[in-house]
Parts: structure tokens; C-alpha cells; sequence
């Protein structure tokens, strides 16, 4: 049976008498199988799984879409019972910023200014207060977040080890549909046409990840984003980026080892991010020396 809980002490009392380990999934709702993945991983791995549902004004812009994000809190509460988590916590604003606007933050540092940060100013600093607040109230062993949202997964990391926080963070690939659209609960927003040409984010990372170069990948990906500009409706691209998963800083052209594709684009009024991990291997000298070796 899933306990659904809205205030801090409804959540506590939900807890009382529950012993052994505890898995958080923090949500902003509107759930889909995205999110489904996360709190299967949950289950898999704890004693109580909790599912946090709170749209968080704090990592809002003042022209976002706070106002008309899905509010879908009866269809989310039925897909956990049928995912069997224990707890749904559904705070009020009031019960996430008890003091009103906070006025300490967390700061995210240099990580957060840079891609989904330099596009959306505050934004990483809302979701780490936000999140650091909810590891608070929830005060899991382990907490699972999606690869789908990598800076925010490093960034959550960081503040990890940075805050010495006794939780341990668990990223979960990215949950795509076949056609390779990453679910999202932003999706709901695209007509027909729209989601065509939102096809070019998995398109362009895709093409991407065929390369063998940080320079391929990142001109066979922009070649994909080029041809949806021109499209109808048309992609417009915030950012294209081939950056290092610890710092999401663009790495050098010659790169070798691990790096994050990351795009995000603008289709109708709707802004889609999406990202593919790659390992990039050290260029071999001229001559096929590698090859050569493998048929020795
Ligand atoms: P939200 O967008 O609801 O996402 C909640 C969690 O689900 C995040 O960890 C996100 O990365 C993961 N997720 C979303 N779509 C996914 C997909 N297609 N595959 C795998 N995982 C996916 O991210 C937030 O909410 C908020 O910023 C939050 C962390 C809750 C703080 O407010």
C-alpha cells in the first residue's frame, strides 16, 4: 500500500516502525516511464522507497513554465501503488520553504554556470536547494536520479562530496521511446508536427556517437540540428556541446576517455534537452597499427 503524505510530520509518521534501508526518487511529477525506471531501480535496491512529487518554484525562471507544468498528482500516485513505493511525499510550497523565499542557498560553483545553467540563470542553484532540502526531509541511504538530466546528475554528485551529505547518488540511463525521443514530462506540450522535428535532439546525438573524434562527433551532430533548422516547425538550438561528465566543460578536438554529448533546442514553445554518454578511444598512429595487431 502506498502512503501518501503532504507535511513533514505525516511523513515522519508514515516512516515510524519501518526499519531498514530507504531510496528516495525526487520528481516534479507528471510521471512516465522515465521516472518509472528510477523508482524500479529503487525498489530493487531498498527496504523503503519514497517518491517525492513538488514542483519547485525556486528552479523556475520568471518566462518558464511553472505555471502550466503538468499537475498530475492522482495518475502519479497510481503508477507508484502499481510500482509499489511505500511513500509518497506531495509537500505544499509552505512545507519545502517554511521560512518563505529562502535566504541561504546552494551555490552551485562554476558547473552551474555553464549549458543548461548559462541558459537558465539560478537554475542549478533552485535545484540544489531544492534537492538538498528534500534529502533533509526524506533522509534516504540512497538516492536515485536520471542520466537524462546529466549536468543536474553531476551536479547533485558534487554536492555530495562537496556537502560530506551520508547519501549515496545512483544515475539510471535515460529511458527513450523507440523512435529515440527522450520521455519527458515537457513532451505532453508537442503537437504531431512538433515532435517530428524534436526528433533531431536523439537524431544529432546519435549521428554523433557513430564518430570516432571529439571533432567528428560534434560536426556530424551539428549537421542533424542544421537540416531540423530549416524544418517546419523548426528546431532552434540553445546549445550543442561535447564536455567532460565530472566538469561539463567543452573538451579539447584530440580528447580521449569519457565525455557527454549534450543538446538542447527550442520546438514550437517547447524547450527538450537530451544527452548521450560516449568514451572517445586514443587516437592510434597512422597505419592501422591497431588493426594490424588484432590480425597477428
Ligand atoms: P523531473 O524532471 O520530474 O525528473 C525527475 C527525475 O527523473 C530526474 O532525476 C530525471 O533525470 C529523471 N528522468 C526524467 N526523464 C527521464 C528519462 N527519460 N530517463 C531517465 N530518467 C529520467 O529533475 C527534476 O524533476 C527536478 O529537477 C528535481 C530533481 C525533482 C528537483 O526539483
Amino acid at each position: 500500500m502506498t502512503r501518501v503524505v503532504h507535511s513533514r510530520a505525516d511523513l515522519e509518521a508514515a516512516r515510524a516502525g519501518r526499519f531498514g534501508d530507504t531510496a528516495v526518487v525526487m520528481t516534479m511529477g507528471a510521471l512516465h516511464e522515465g521516472h518509472l525506471a528510477l523508482i524500479r531501480a529503487a525498489r530493487a535496491s531498498a527496504k523503503t522507497v519514497i517518491v517525492t512529487v513538488f514542483v519547485n518554484p525556486l528552479q523556475f525562471g520568471p518566462n518558464e513554465d511553472f505555471d502550466r507544468y503538468p499537475r498530475t498528482l492522482d495518475e502519479d500516485v497510481r503508477m507508484c501503488e502499481e510500482a509499489e513505493v511505500d511513500v509518497v511525499f506531495a509537500p505544499a510550497v509552505d512545507d519545502v520553504y517554511p521560512g518563505g523565499t529562502p535566504m541561504v542557498t546552494v551555490h552551485p560553483g562554476a558547473m552551474g554556470d555553464v549549458l543548461e545553467g548559462a541558459f537558465r540563470p539560478g537554475f542549478f542553484g533552485g535545484v540544489l536547494t531544492v534537492v538538498n532540502k528534500l534529502l533533509n526531509l526524506t533522509a534516504p541511504d540512497v538516492a536515485y536520479f536520471g542520466q537524462k538530466d546529466a549536468q543536474q546528475l553531476a551536479l547533485v554528485r558534487r554536492m555530495a562530496l562537496d556537502f560530506n551529505l551520508p547519501v549515496e547518488i545512483v544515475g539510471v540511463p535515460t529511458v527513450r521511446e523507440p523512435d529515440g525521443l527522450a520521455l519527458s514530462s515537457r513532451n505532453r506540450y508537442l503537437s504531431t508536427e512538433e515532435r517530428t522535428t524534436a526528433l533531431a535532439l536523439s537524431a544529432a546525438l546519435a549521428a554523433g556517437a557513430q564518430q570516432a573524434t571529439a571533432a567528428g562527433i560534434r560536426s556530424a551532430a551539428r549537421a542533424v540540428l542544421d537540416r531540423a533548422a530549416a524544418a517546419d516547425p523548426p528546431l532552434g538550438t540553445d546549445y550543442l556541446a561535447l564536455v567532460g561528465p565530472d566538469d561539463f566543460l567543452e573538451v579539447a578536438d584530440d580528447h580521449a576517455g569519457d565525455a557527454i554529448l549534450a543538446v538542447a533546442a527550442r520546438v514550437g514553445g517547447t524547450r527538450l534537452i537530451d544527452n548521450v554518454p560516449l568514451r572517445i578511444a586514443a587516437a592510434h598512429p597512422a597505419g592501422g597499427e591497431k588493426n594490424g595487431d588484432e590480425a597477428r
